[in-house]
């Protein structure tokens, strides 16, 4: 089983990683992610797997029927944000192939289908929304508002899936597939600092309702040079208040606010912007304080905008509400593995799954609580506790 891991591990490091940075680049449709998609055909045919692609551009590779009923699901996701981590995503995907291995080495005889999976798009670092595959396996985002998808480049989301050799035609709702699920688990590795006491693997409570939120501040291009500062209308002044305010008023509520992304119009060194485009990402423990962040952080805005001569637009690009994990479930698991039991505010295709399929998430300690940066990382030990205790896990439920 170790050789296993390490031999997989070693083989998905090198795709699509940057050689100044180390962070990965592996978005939606991309050359890396085609080469992790080949990856994950080639670890389900080398096992004697039944390989599937859903409509939705989402991997499958069964041990058993993949039409029989209460199958047991495990798997995540292999794409990345921008200079992501090589963990987050990866690190299910392979403990879940290495799981299945220690589970035939120790002769386990499954009564249910079990399936490992390669949800599409979880990060949303090319459209913009996160966790499309699943979302759009569990109808929560229409073919419709999939096809308005574009990336920075103006490429639409069915014509980059087209280019990539996908049919998108098909994309929507897969009620059936999901009927046939009796559990999906998602092995994770943990993105806070919240496991590092003696325990490598936790099981997971809830997640955090989150969303993303655009600001358009729209002010006028002008001269740097020879315009006064009483003449401007400056929009970067509005968009650099409002990162202020969002920071405070988060604070202040116990809740997070991220502007991680930004566009600016046209971008040059000597000219005023004409427009800045800011991604808001925020999260609280509750949604009634999440929307009351969202709601202060616009007004915050809009009253910075009024000073500035700016006109601010606000919208909401993605919302996930807040998810309660399975509880009968959870405590399963949580008594199998004598694990702790916590939340998170990162989000999950189980996050979305939950909504359909009674579902589990295992984190596995992450030693600095560092993610979404090259510099994330996880023992290797720690890997490994997490791939006995995921084949602990799977196979309590799938060999009955
Ligand atoms: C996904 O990792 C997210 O929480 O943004
Ligand atoms: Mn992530
Ligand atoms: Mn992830
Ligand atoms: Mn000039």
């Amino acid at each position: 089983m170790t050789s296993g891991f390490e031999e997989m591990w070693a083989e998905l490091l090198p795709v699509g990683r940057s050689a100044s940075s180390g962070g990965y680049r592996r978005f939606a449709w991309n050359s890396a992610d085609a080469e992790c998609r080949a990856w994950f055909e080639q670890q389900a045919r080398d096992r004697g797997l039944a390989y599937e692609l859903d409509r939705n551009g989402n991997q499958w590779a069964w041990l058993g029927d993949p039409h029989g009923q209460g199958a047991i699901v495990t798997g995540s996701h292999l794409d990345s944000v921008p200079d992501g981590g090589a963990f987050d995503g990866p690190l299910g995907v392979v403990s879940s192939f290495a799981a299945l291995d220690e589970l035939r080495d120790r002769g386990a005889e499954f009564g249910r289908p079990l399936a490992i999976v390669n949800f599409g798009d979880e990060e949303g670092a090319r459209f913009g929304v996160a966790c499309i595959g699943s979302r759009l396996s569990a109808g929560v985002l229409s073919q419709e508002a999939a096809y308005e998808l574009r990336d920075a480049d103006g490429v639409r989301l069915p014509d980059a899936m087209e280019r990539a050799g996908y049919d998108p035609t098909a994309i929507g709702a897969d009620d059936d597939r999901l009927s046939r699920i009796g559990a999906f688990v998602e092995l994770h590795v943990e993105q806070g600092r919240y496991l590092t006491e003696e325990r490598p693997v936790g099981v997971a409570s809830a997640i955090w309702p989150h969303g993303r939120w655009r600001f358009d501040f729209h002010g006028e291009a002008n001269h740097a040079g020879t315009t006064r500062i009483e003449d401007r209308r400056d929009p970067m002044l509005t968009y650099a208040n409002t990162v202020l305010a969002a920071r405070k008023k988060a604070k202040q509520a116990g809740a997070l606010a991220t502007f991680g992304k930004v566009a600016v119009e046209p971008n040059g060194t000597n000219a005023i912007a004409s427009l800045v485009r800011g991604w808001l990402d925020s999260r609280a423990a509750d949604e009634r304080t999440l929307t009351a962040l969202v709601a202060e952080i616009e007004q915050a805005a809009a009253e910075r905008g009024g000073r500035d001569g700016v006109r601010v637009e606000l919208t909401r690009e993605s919302y996930t509400p807040v998810v309660d994990f399975d509880g009968p479930l959870r405590d399963r698991l949580a008594k199998l593995l004598d694990a702790p039991v916590l939340p998170t505010g990162a989000g999950h295709d189980a996050g979305i799954l939950a909504s359909a399929v009674p579902t589990a998430m295992l984190f596995v300690r992450n030693p600095t609580g560092v993610s979404h940066s090259p510099a994330e990382h996880a023992e290797r030990a720690d890997c490994l506790a997490g791939v006995s205790a995921l084949a602990d896990v799977l196979e309590d439920l799938a060999c009955q």
